[in-house]
């Protein structure tokens, strides 16, 4: 079988040790042990100019192949158009979003520069897939550079509608890069839908049968691959994870109490401020939980240097204490709010001590932390997830309690039925999102993008 090349901004190089093996982080590495391959991209550090030969490094059949940013790149391909434009566009924020068009070009030399760097690694039979909006020009320059392997793209985040799409100044042009893939892959079907509406009534393209399109002289395959989790790894780390240090210490000093758990990266898109005035509604509608039920929120810093992102963090610190000035007891607090990172098998501990998921997204690609939390849980007195129906995992999982995240009175429901919810109903919940998170765990989410990505003709499905 053809050499796999994963291309992502993260790269999680194992000799940089286990922080970064997240669970997307391991399903790449598998594939790439299946076949042997490299694994190209950011080394995560920065230096005063760009790197041009690729640190290598070899484990065993992986080569992994990085590269550090100049200053001028981070900031202008990572802190801005990538995350100050694509990602609070892509997530429905077009109030956030900064177009700048130093920031676009920073974007676009890196790309190609990356692509310049991984051109002399790549053999001929050699199948390439590609990650997330950081790099969508990416296949588009290694066409320019002759290159004719077969080239995938996985989008994490959302696809925008098209009206959202077109306040973008370079739409046409990121539109048409993402055409010179060979298969593009969306995490649900809403955001198949919007890339057709753009492809059809922006671009002049068609939709064939068997999920192709046609556009921009070129003709690919899009479709939708849920991302998932590893289910069973899962559930065996969480009930190990019992008896880890942390997680005795949180169990003990819960006592009779429940807990609500909500864990993401700082980040707007996860909506926290909203999920903690929800709370506080929570409290104040449903007077008989306050001393009885505290909300952990676990949300370690994320792209600290852009300043949406700074912000989020004050305006949620004055949120938390002002809560927990109004609602707090000597002996309880309604919030607990954590802004430093866990390792994973400790969350997993965590999800199965705390009666509650609270994943409220206002715009999520997936969310794996609902799927997680689902996965962890004991199955004989499994907790309830809440659910943001703006999560893409909510398409999957329509078993859990889904909410509005905007509506705080409608969080606030949700949460006292959660809480009071009998064993039995828990129980039926649980089974019927476990069945889903097996559907679509991350083995067959790899699986059958990579079967498809295998089966594009040799030269792609040809230009129109
Ligand atoms: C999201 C994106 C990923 C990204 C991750 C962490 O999940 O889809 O591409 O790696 O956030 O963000 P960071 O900026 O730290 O890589």
């Amino acid at each position: 079988m053809s050499r796999l090349v994963v291309v992502s901004n993260r790269v999680a190089v194992p000799t940089d040790g286990p922080a970064q093996a997240g669970g997307l982080a391991v399903a790449l590495r598998e594939a790439l042990q299946e076949n042997g391959g490299i694994w190209f991209g950011w080394s995560g550090k920065t230096s005063p100019k760009p790197q041009d030969e690729p640190t290598m490094t070899e484990v065993e059949p992986v080569t992994y192949a990085t590269l550090d940013l100049s200053r001028r790149d981070h900031q202008e391909y990572y802190n801005g158009f990538a995350n100050r434009t694509l990602w609070p566009l892509f997530h429905y924020r077009l109030d956030l979003a900064d177009f700048n068009r130093q920031d676009y070009a920073g974007y676009l030399r890196v790309n190609t520069h990356f692509a310049e760097r991984l051109r002399p690694l790549i053999r001929e039979d050699d199948d390439l897939w590609v990650h997330d909006y950081h790099l969508i020009p990416f296949a588009s320059e290694l066409r320019r550079l002759g290159v004719e392997n077969r080239i995938g793209f996985f989008l994490h985040t959302p696809f925008p509608t098209m009206e959202v799409l077109l306040a973008l100044p370079s739409h046409d042009r990121l539109a048409r890069s993402l055409c010179a893939y060979d298969v593009v892959g969306f995490q649900t079907v809403n955001d198949l839908r919007a890339f057709h509406e753009y492809i059809v009534h922006e671009a002049g393209g068609e939709i064939l049968g068997d999920n192709m399109v046609r556009a921009f002289g070129r003709t690919l395959k899009a479709e939708v691959y849920p991302i998932g989790i590893e289910v069973e790894t899962m559930q065996r780390t969480s009930a190990h994870a019992m008896q880890e240090p942390a997680v005795r210490r949180l169990v003990k000093h819960m006592g009779e109490r429940n807990l609500v758990i909500g864990v993401d990266r700082l980040d707007y898109s996860k909506g926290i401020p909203e999920r903690f005035r929800s709370f506080e509604r929570f409290l104040e509608k449903f007077p008989a939980h306050q001393g009885k039920v505290s909300l952990m929120q676990i949300a370690p810093v994320s792209r600290g240097e852009v300043p949406e992102y700074k912000n989020i963090r004050e305006e949620l610190e004055a949120l938390a204490g002002h809560i927990n000035g109004v609602y707090g007891e000597l002996d309880w607090m309604p919030i607990r709010y954590l802004n430093k990172g866990y390792p994973r098998e400790t969350l997993t501990g965590f999800y199965r001590t705390c009666r509650v998921g609270l994943v409220t997204p206002l715009r999520d690609g997936m969310n794996l932390v609902a799927k997680e939390y689902v996965a962890s849980q004991n199955p004989h007195e499994p907790g309830v997830l809440v659910l943001s129906r703006f999560a893409g995992a909510a398409r999957e999982l329509d078993a859990a309690l889904q909410v509005n995240p905007y509506d705080q009175d409608n969080v606030a429901e949700a949460l006292n039925r959660a809480i009071t919810m009998p064993l039995e109903e828990r129980r039926e919940r649980w089974e019927s999102m476990m069945a889903k998170v097996h559907d679509s765990s991350l083995d067959k989410w790899r699986e059958r993008f990579l079967s498809v990505l295998r089966s594009v003709p040799p030269g792609g499905f040809g230009n129109a």
